[in-house]
């Protein structure tokens, strides 16, 4: 398979702004706890074109803590909603359990976009080649539509290699970094045959990341956010200016917050475990926020990090 000419399904290229907000038929109601939701129409997710002309669903389900028999329901539920980027990690402990999910859904693999991480105890060529292979195992996939760099940490540039080698032979779609900083990924690139195609960094209303959203996009390296919701800290589903502005468009600050992600251009993948969570973040389409708001959201930074434990 060569990953720049693998086929994708239509609706990932739609390249359209689209009000889907209607598209539902009675969320809620017709799903089967553990079943695919047959009769509910899915929401169409605009993409975004990645470096090597790899399309990825600009909105996307995270993982972290879904874990067991949850993680299974909620991805073969969120599958079913109309989510087609799943984010998942070694790390995380849940590959197995996010594969089962995807088995479950019984979606074509060819319309979904699989993420995992690899660890920093694997970093290094020979120790990312295993990981992989046991990633993609625990999975049950053939292949995985993006694999990153999780942390900077260790011989990145040895996985790296490895990575360009699994791209090459068409293990992996796209290859790309988590939580590195500019002069860590110039360093990568400096050494590099392939350029990251994205890097997956905390990114939410109080940490906008502006000085990596302008140096990304110059890289042309996609900015993706983790976090997008902030894991509701600093009390984000309160937030006052955040519920002023979804008032105008009778939306909750989540979703807010999901456009605001959207409207510049950055891949987000939220983590719920409710299903009418999963349903407010997918109808996020039907409305826009105007100059004025974007410079709201943007005066919330605060310009640090919400996870200094992680440091
Ligand atoms: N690369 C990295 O280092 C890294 C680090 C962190 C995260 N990630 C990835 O990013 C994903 C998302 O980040 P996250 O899981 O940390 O946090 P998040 O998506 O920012 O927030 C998740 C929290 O928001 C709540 N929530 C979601 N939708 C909501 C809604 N519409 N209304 C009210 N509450 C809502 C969820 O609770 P309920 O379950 O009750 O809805 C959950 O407590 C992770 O799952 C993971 O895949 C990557």
């Amino acid at each position: 398979m060569n990953p720049k000419n693998m086929k994708r399904r239509d609706f990932l290229h739609t390249g359209l702004k689209l009000a889907t907000g209607a598209m539902f038929m009675g969320s809620g109601a017709s799903s089967l706890l553990g079943a695919p939701l047959f009769g509910e129409s899915k929401q169409t997710i605009e993409t975004v074109t990645l470096n090597n002309n790899v399309e990825m669903p600009i909105l996307g389900f995270g993982t972290n803590t879904l874990n067991g028999s949850i993680g299974q329901r909620c991805v073969a539920e969120a599958i079913s909603l109309g989510y087609g980027l799943i984010d998942t990690a070694k790390i995380y402990g849940n590959e197995e359990s996010v594969g089962r999910g995807i088995k479950q859904s019984a979606a074509n693999r060819e319309t979904l976009f699989v993420t995992s991480k690899l660890w920093v105890s694997d970093a290094g060529h020979e120790n990312t080649m295993k990981a992989f292979h046991v990633s993609l195992k625990k999975l049950d996939l053939d292949y995985l539509d993006l694999y990153l760099i999780h942390r900077p940490r260790g011989d990145f540039k040895g996985s790296w290699k490895a990575m360009e080698a699994l791209y090459k032979e068409g293990k992996i779609r796209a290859i790309g970094v988590s939580n590195f900083d500019p002069s860590q990924l110039k360093k990568l690139i400096a050494s590099s045959d392939i350029i990251p195609a994205v890097n997956q960094i905390e990114t939410h209303a109080f940490f906008t990341q502006n000085k990596q959203y302008d140096f990304l996009s110059g890289m042309g390296v996609q900015h993706e956010a983790w976090s997008p919701l902030a894991e509701g800290r600093n009390g984000i589903f309160r937030n006052e200016a955040l519920a002023t502005i979804g008032k105008k468009y009778n939306k909750n600050n989540a979703q807010v917050s999901l456009r605001w992600h959207y409207q510049r251009g950055i891949v987000a993948i939220p983590r719920t475990s409710q299903k009418a969570h999963m349903i407010e973040n997918l109808n996020i389409f039907d409305f826009q926020l105007d100059d004025a708001d974007m410079q709201t959201i943007a005066g919330l930074d605060l310009n640090k990090t919400q996870f200094p434990e992680w440091k």
